[in-house]
């Protein structure tokens, strides 16, 4: 299967279209409607059910894989098993942390216990939120709140230090095994660190 797609009509980068779907009728119908504030011709992403917002980020972020389909034909709601061809559930072990976010937080306990827990439950696509540790943490804490039963476990640290970052110990930094960097001087290539999704108890 070959990737395809018209060169002239390309924008760079992961524009809105991405992840909103073709949007040339919606521009059209409100730029004709100026005063209309009722979205008309756009696809809702709250629209969707858990497993098409699953899979609308799924199709970059869930690593490598045989393709059915060229990926610039995917549409939100549409379904990736159609795109992309499903991978097993893997063993632990073999679990790289690079670009296949997806499939590690699937294997998560706060996934498939929750129920209803998607990407748009810790990222807020449109705002820069990188390095924020206590926005994060908040993210964790409306399903494990603070006093509750469902808080953290771990005794002889106060529940205050705990709220600060549960994404340390629990979403560690870990190395890649897909991308190094060799500098100048060094004899062997050191692996990028990237947060595991896969959310369990590291010692
Ligand atoms: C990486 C994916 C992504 C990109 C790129 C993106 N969005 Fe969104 N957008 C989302 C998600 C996810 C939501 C739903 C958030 C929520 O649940 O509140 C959303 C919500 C919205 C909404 C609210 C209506 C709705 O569908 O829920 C508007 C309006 C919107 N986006 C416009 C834009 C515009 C304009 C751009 C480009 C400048 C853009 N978005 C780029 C993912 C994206
Ligand atoms: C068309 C491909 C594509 C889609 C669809 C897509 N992403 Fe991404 N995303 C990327 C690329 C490329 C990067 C940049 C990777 C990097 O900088 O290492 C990225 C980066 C990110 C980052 C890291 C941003 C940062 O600077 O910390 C987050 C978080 C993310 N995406 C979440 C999402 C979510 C949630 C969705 C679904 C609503 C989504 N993405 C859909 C391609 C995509
Ligand atoms: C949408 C709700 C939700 C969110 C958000 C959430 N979790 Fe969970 N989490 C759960 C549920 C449900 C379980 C499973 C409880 C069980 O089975 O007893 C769980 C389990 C866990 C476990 C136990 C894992 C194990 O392997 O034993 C840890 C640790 C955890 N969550 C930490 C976090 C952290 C840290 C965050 C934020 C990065 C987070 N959770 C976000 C719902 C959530
Ligand atoms: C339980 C919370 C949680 C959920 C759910 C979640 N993420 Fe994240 N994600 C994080 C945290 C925390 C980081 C680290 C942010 C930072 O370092 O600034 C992160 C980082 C990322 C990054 C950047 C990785 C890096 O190390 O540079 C990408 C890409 C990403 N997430 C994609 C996704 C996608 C796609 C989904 C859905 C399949 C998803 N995330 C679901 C919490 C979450
Ligand atoms: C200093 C590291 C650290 C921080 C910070 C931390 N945790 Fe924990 N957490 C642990 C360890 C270690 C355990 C296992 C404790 C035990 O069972 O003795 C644990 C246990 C848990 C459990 C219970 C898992 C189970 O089912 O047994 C949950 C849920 C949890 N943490 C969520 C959180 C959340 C949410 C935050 C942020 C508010 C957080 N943790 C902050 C290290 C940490």
């Amino acid at each position: 299967m070959k990737e395809t797609f018209e060169q002239n009509k390309l924008i760079a980068g992961i524009d809105c279209q991405r992840c909103h779907g073709p949007a040339a009728e919606h521009v059209d119908y409100h730029t004709k409607h100026p005063t209309e504030k009722e979205a008309h011709a756009i696809q809702k992403v709250r629209g969707l059910s858990r497993q098409q917002q699953l899979d609308m980020c799924a199709l970059c972020h869930s690593g490598l894989k045989p393709m059915l389909q060229p990926a610039f034909r995917f549409k939100p709601g549409d379904a990736l098993a159609d795109f992309l061809m499903p991978t097993a559930p893997f063993p632990a072990k073999s679990m790289d942390v690079h670009g296949n976010q997806y499939q590690l937080l699937s294997a998560s306990k706060c996934f498939s216990g929750s129920q209803q827990m998607t990407c748009g439950s810790c990222h807020n696509t449109h705002t820069n939120e990188r390095d924020n540790m206590q926005v994060f943490s908040q993210r964790c804490m409306s399903c494990h709140a603070a006093g509750s039963p469902d808080f953290c476990t771990l005794k002889n640290v106060p529940a205050a230090t705990l709220q600060q970052n549960c994404i340390d110990c629990h979403m560690p930094a870990m190395p890649s095994s897909a991308i190094t960097l060799l500098t100048n001087g060094q004899q062997s290539p050191t692996p990028d660190s990237i947060r595991t999704h896969l959310i369990a108890i590291y010692k």
